[in-house]
């Protein structure tokens, strides 16, 4: 039994090595975005962080100004994530498609509210997010979420994920479009036209106005004068992750609604949250931060799309 019990144990920690290594190949903006989390003390993603064993990409040691961008990225992607949260949960929404998402830390709190999640990612994603709902998802959540392996530019792929859903569907797409070459943008879109005119329910997005919204985030913790240097040197730490140029166009809001149309959708603006939220990363801010970004979670930044 004895004996038993040891090649059990070596077999699932050799099992558990091989996964975690799997995920060297995964995009690595991915990792990069549950590290701000974490920092900003999502527990969700810092149990992902924990299961997959890497180095976190960013130190003090490697990157200039570094105290500040972690500070301005964590604070960004909550309000991100918690924002997408609260209008699902506003909105009743039982159905969500989370878009690119990576491993998803709000897959795992939505799914455990009893909502279905379906997450699109890329094939190496989706193995290790199966592997983290079984580590550490709730009974609830390893019910509720699944990881659907599709590129975005893949109509069949996607909409085979929207029909797994039953109602109305709330799709989440943040901050993969600006890595997106034209052509698979608008193809993307397309795409998204088709779920939402044959299930209804809408996009929601903040990714038309992230260059304005990351602005004023860094704005709201370091002041106007520093905000464009943060969002400068977020820009190039992205660069060097992704390996290429990224893309920030699409930010003028009227070309933003003749682009959607041409793709026969409609946005309207709402704002981030509708009251103040409680946020994780709160205890790290002062209470003039505080108080700024309260005035931030105010603002129109989150565009809920349609079909027209
Ligand atoms: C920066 S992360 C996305 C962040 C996330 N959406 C959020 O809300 O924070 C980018 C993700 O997009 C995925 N991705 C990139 N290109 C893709 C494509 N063409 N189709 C599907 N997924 C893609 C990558 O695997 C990666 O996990």
């Amino acid at each position: 039994m004895k004996k038993f019990l040891a090649v059990m144990m070596f077999a699932l920690m050799i099992a558990t090595q091989a996964r975690a290594a799997e995920f060297e190949m995964v995009e690595y903006s991915a990792q990069v975005k549950l590290q701000w989390l974490a920092a900003a003390g999502i527990p969700e993603a810092q149990k992902f962080l924990k299961l997959i064993d890497r180095p976190v990409f960013f130190n003090a040691d490697n990157l200039q100004d570094f105290e500040r961008l972690e500070l301005t990225n964590s604070l960004y992607q909550e309000l991100n994530m918690q924002a997408a949260m609260e209008f699902v949960r506003e909105n009743n929404y039982k159905n969500v498609m989370d878009l690119a998402c990576s491993l998803s830390p709000r897959a795992m709190i939505l799914g455990d509210e009893g909502r279905k999640v379906a997450v699109g990612e890329l094939q190496t994603v989706c193995l290790i997010g199966d592997w983290c709902l079984e580590e550490f998802g709730s009974k609830k959540a390893v019910k509720n979420v699944w990881y659907d392996a599709y590129w975005l530019q893949d109509k069949a792929g996607m909409m085979k994920s929207a029909d797994s859903l039953k109602g109305e569907v709330c799709i989440i797409e943040q901050g993969v479009m600006i890595y997106l070459a034209d052509d698979v943008r608008a193809q993307m879109y397309e795409n998204l036209r088709d779920v939402l005119k044959k299930h209804g329910g809408c996009l929601i997005t903040s990714d038309f106005t992230q260059k304005k919204y990351f602005t004023d985030t860094a704005a709201a913790l370091f002041g106007e004068q520093n905000a464009p240097t943060l969002y400068n040197e977020t820009k190039a730490m992205y660069e060097k992750v992704f390996g290429d140029k990224i893309a920030d166009d699409l930010q003028d809001e009227q070309e933003a609604m003749e682009f959607l149309k041409t793709h026969g959708l409609t946005a309207r603006k709402v704002p981030l949250f509708s009251k103040p939220p409680t946020l994780h990363i709160s205890g790290k801010l002062t209470p003039a931060q505080i108080q700024a970004v309260n005035e931030l979670t105010r603002k129109d930044y989150l565009w809920v799309i349609t079909a027209l």
